[in-house]
């Protein structure tokens, strides 16, 4: 057994006993025994584990910002660092009512669920151009029952009319292709969620581009970016119609999140 539990790092250890085992992990600390069945399936985690592949894949599950997911290899997998922009989010929109909100690559459906729950009377949109990760977005926005998210295919903000939205937020792919073909960490995850193109910008430069007709005067634009975009994302945001209200670094120093505010007359 001890062997065995040497074979995972602390926090996966955790989070398979608390949320595939649904046992107490402070318990499982004290008498570190698990029985017959459950040392089974911790042997096939590992087995997994051994092949790189995340955990998130192997038990179908992620925890964002306190909530439970579905999660398989047809979306991205949250991170932590895009529970900064919910946090922004929701500290820029404290008691304000009835916004119309659209979330621009929905993923797991991880940003809009938090924004539904946490803001019952906002109407929040999500879209996503790859219909297998709507899939798994449906799926978890039914686990929620939510009656204020509305699922959308579309290209970015495409499908949708201007001054259609209050407030407009994304986590893009940002990972410049280089980077991302040669880590073999990012290869389980779909491509279409991570490849932001030579630079790693093609879709925040769309993004900064297409999201402005789209927001309603004086509307905000939320976005995630890599650990070296800040300089040229705010390079490139010159002389568009925005005004730059706020910089959000992560835990790690890295400037993580920039909020715009629309300026167009
Ligand atoms: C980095 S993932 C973010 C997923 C989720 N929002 C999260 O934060 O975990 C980017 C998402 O954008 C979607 N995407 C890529 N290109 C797109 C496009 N042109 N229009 C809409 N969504 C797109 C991908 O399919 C993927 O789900």
């Amino acid at each position: 057994m001890k062997a065995l539990l040497r074979e995972l790092n602390p926090a996966d250890l955790k989070f398979i006993i608390e949320k595939e085992f649904n046992l107490d992990f402070h318990k499982f600390l004290e008498q570190r025994r698990l029985n017959s069945f459950y040392q089974k399936r911790l042997r096939e985690i590992i087995r997994e584990r051994q092949k790189n592949k995340p955990l998130e894949y192997i038990l179908r599950k992620s925890c964002f910002f306190g909530l439970d997911l579905y999660i398989d290899e047809r979306v991205f997998i949250p991170r932590p660092e895009t529970e900064l922009l919910i946090e922004a989010f929701l500290e820029f929109t404290e008691k304000k009512k009835e916004l119309s909100v659209l979330d621009i690559g929905a993923g797991s459906a991880n940003i809009p669920i938090c924004i539904a729950l946490s803001r019952p009377s906002f109407r929040v949109f999500s879209v996503d151009i790859s219909n297998l990760a709507l899939e798994v977005a449906k799926k978890n926005v039914s686990l929620y029952k939510l009656k204020n998210l509305f699922l959308v295919n579309s290209d970015l903000v495409s499908c949708f009319k201007e001054n259609s939205f209050d407030i407009i937020i994304s986590n893009p792919p940002y990972v410049e292709s280089f980077y991302f073909q040669r880590n073999s960490a990012l290869s389980f995850e779909p491509k279409i969620s991570l490849d932001g193109g030579e630079d790693g910008l093609v879709f925040v430069r769309r993004i900064l581009n297409e999201a402005n007709p789209c927001l309603k005067k004086e509307g905000l634009l939320f976005l995630e970016i890599g650990y070296n975009q800040k300089d040229r994302v705010l390079a490139y945001a010159e002389g568009k119609n925005y005004r730059l209200l706020s910089i959000i670094k992560d835990y790690a120093g890295i400037e993580r999140v920039v909020i715009f505010k629309s300026v167009k007359g």
